[in-house]
């Protein structure tokens, strides 16, 4: 199957990996900078690979390789959205980093395009692929917690003022949003997924304590009511200092408690339920190792991608999980920025109707 990476920056490296590690054939690199596709390639010993073909112009690229199988969309948040939309019009299949878009329309055009083309696109949540996460949904789906009370996240992170000086994308509203829409998505597309998916209204406030340089929040809160009544609290940030604390995931029902917590809720905190079953000790101090702050997920994710092509089905995080988790975000800046709760479906919004608003 051919890949191709549209953007080597930060991120990029975790995409090759994937790539590599599930057998893809590495087709094109694609970066405006050059010295951005040098350095991904000298970090994997790709330098002297001629089948590589190197492009600045992803669209030059769409053109000239056209049984190109799988594109990854790499690049700053927003522009993912046109670029997944030229990958569908090209025929290629999508992984495309969180968020998805920074705007609903798109989102909707992505869904509709892509369904029309019989191309799938997958958001790149790979969090959901963590092992302390499979094990919460599998005690979800088997119905382990009972009724649901209410749940919540907590993303108690750390940027620093250097993190967000590195590209003038990073913090503003029209090309990324605040540290809800970046590094607290992973968390609320947990929460969401855990809590079924479907928020009715939304209560946020945003705040910018201690980073001037960007216009958006580096600290939010929400409440959120769901459909069956649920709630949830939402807490995220990149203020903790001197460096990222923890992302905890909790679960309350009448018949279980689960909390996960480590940096990017990969252990398991607490797990308690009312039908003891075997193996529940162990997972009680369930912790899967990872280096990064990122967890391990991008190969599962790319594995179940790569299944989703050859069977045709959906890939496990689809569009329509990609555009939710955005919709949840984007009313709690609606919410911030009214002063008012906020009902949901949230109709079309945007990151770019925050511009002006200082939080
Ligand atoms: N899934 C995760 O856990 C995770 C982690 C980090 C970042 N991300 C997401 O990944 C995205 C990229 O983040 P990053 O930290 O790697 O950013 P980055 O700025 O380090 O990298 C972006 C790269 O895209 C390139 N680029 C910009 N415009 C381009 C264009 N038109 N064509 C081709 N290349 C272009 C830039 O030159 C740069 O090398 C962001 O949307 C971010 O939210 C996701």
């Amino acid at each position: 199957m051919k890949f191709a990476l549209i953007g080597c920056g930060r991120i990029a490296a975790s995409h090759l990996k994937a790539a590599l590690e599930n057998q893809l054939e590495i087709a094109a690199l694609c970066d405006l900078d050059p010295q951005a596709i040098r350095n991904l390639r000298r970090e994997f010993g790709l330098e002297g690979e001629q089948g590589i073909r190197e492009y600045a112009d992803y669209r030059q690229m769409l053109r000239e390789i056209p049984d190109l199988d799988l594109a990854a969309v790499t690049t700053a948040s927003g522009l993912h959205a046109q670029m997944t939309l030229d990958c569908i019009d090209a025929g290629v299949h999508v992984i495309v980093e969180k968020p998805m878009t920074l705007d609903l329309a798109q989102a909707d055009e992505i869904i509709r395009r892509s369904e029309e083309a019989g191309v799938w696109v997958c958001a790149c949540h790979q969090n959901r692929f963590n092992l302390a996460v499979q094990k919460m949904r599998a005690a979800l789906e088997e119905g382990r917690f009972g009724k649901l009370s209410h749940g919540s996240v907590q993303v108690l992170w750390h940027r620093s003022q250097e993190y967000y000086r590195q590209a003038d994308w990073r913090g503003s509203w029209a090309k990324d949003g605040g540290c809800l829409m970046n590094q607290c998505l992973h968390g609320i597309d947990l929460l969401l997924w855990m809590m079924g998916g479907r928020a009715v209204e939304v209560c946020g406030m945003l705040a910018n304590r201690f980073h001037p340089e960007i216009e958006a929040e580096d600290l939010g809160m929400a409440l959120v009511r769901f459909e069956g009544g649920e709630t949830a609290l939402i807490e995220g940030t990149t203020n903790v200092y001197p460096e990222n604390l923890e992302e905890r995931l909790s679960l309350f029902g009448q018949a279980g408690t689960a909390r996960l917590g480590g940096k990017s809720a990969n252990k398991i905190k607490e797990w308690q339920f009312a039908d003891p079953r075997p193996g529940d000790e162990e997972t009680r101090f369930f912790e899967e190792e990872t280096d990064s702050v990122y967890g391990n997920g991008h190969q599962a994710l790319y594995a179940d991608m790569i299944g989703a092509i050859r069977e045709n089905r959906p890939p496990y995080v689809d569009a329509r999980a990609g555009r939710a988790a955005v919709e949840l975000i984007l009313a709690i800046y609606k919410s911030a920025r009214t002063g008012r709760p906020v009902s949901l479906p949230l109709g079309d919004f945007s990151a770019k109707e925050m511009e002006g608003f200082r939080p």
